[in-house]
C-alpha cells in the first residue's frame, strides 16, 4: 500500500477506508491485519479525526490549485476547509490539537488562518446562500460529512 493511503487511512482510487471496498463503507478502527497491526494506521488522518465521537463536526472541503507560486517555486495548492459545530472548544479545538500533534499528514501540509464565526443560520443555508467562495469553487466530490 502506498504512503499516501497510509497517511490518510483511505484507498486512493476508491476513497474506501483501508480494509473497505466503497467510499461510504463504515470506518473500522478496530480492524487489524494478520500480524495484529491496525489496518488504519495510528497516525493516519482518518483515525485521528474520528478517534473521539464527541468531537463530531459537519465539514466541507474545497480543494484549489492556483498554478505556480513564483516566489516559493512551489505549486499554490491546498484545501479551503469549512466546518460547523455546536461548540468549537469541545469539537474543533481538541480535534485540531490531536491532528497537530500526531497526524502523518503534517509532513505535507501547513495550516493558515482560523476565522471563527458565530452563526444562527443552519449549515445548509450558510453553504448554499452565504458562502463567499460559492461562485469560485466546487465542493470536493463525494465529500463525507463527519
Ligand atoms: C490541508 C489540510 C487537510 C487536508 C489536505 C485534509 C485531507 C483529508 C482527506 C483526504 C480526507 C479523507 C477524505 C474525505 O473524507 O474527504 C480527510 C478527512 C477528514 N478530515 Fe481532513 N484534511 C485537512 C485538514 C483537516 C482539519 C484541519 C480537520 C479538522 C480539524 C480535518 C478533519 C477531517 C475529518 C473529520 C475527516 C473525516 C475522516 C473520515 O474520512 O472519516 N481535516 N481530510
Amino acid at each position: 500500500m502506498n504512503d499516501q493511503e497510509q497517511t490518510i487511512g483511505r484507498h486512493r482510487t476508491s476513497g474506501a477506508p483501508i480494509g473497505g471496498a466503497d467510499e461510504f463503507d463504515a470506518v473500522d478502527l478496530e480492524a487489524e491485519d494478520s500480524a495484529g497491526k491496525p489496518l488504519i494506521p495510528t497516525d493516519s488522518h482518518v483515525r485521528l479525526s474520528r478517534e473521539n465521537s464527541d468531537e463530531k463536526i459537519l465539514r466541507r472541503g474545497y480543494s484549489f490549485t492556483d498554478g505556480m507560486d513564483q516566489k516559493r517555486g512551489q505549486l499554490d495548492t491546498g484545501l479551503f476547509f469549512v466546518c460547523f459545530q455546536r461548540d468549537p472548544r469541545n469539537q474543533f479545538v481538541p480535534l485540531q490539537r490531536r491532528l497537530a500533534e500526531k497526524d502523518a499528514l503534517n509532513e505535507y501540509i501547513s495550516h493558515r488562518q482560523r476565522p471563527l464565526r458565530l452563526s444562527t443560520r443552519s449549515p445548509r443555508e450558510w453553504l448554499c446562500r452565504r458562502n463567499p467562495l460559492r461562485e469560485h469553487l466546487k465542493p470536493v466530490t463525494g465529500q463525507r460529512q463527519v
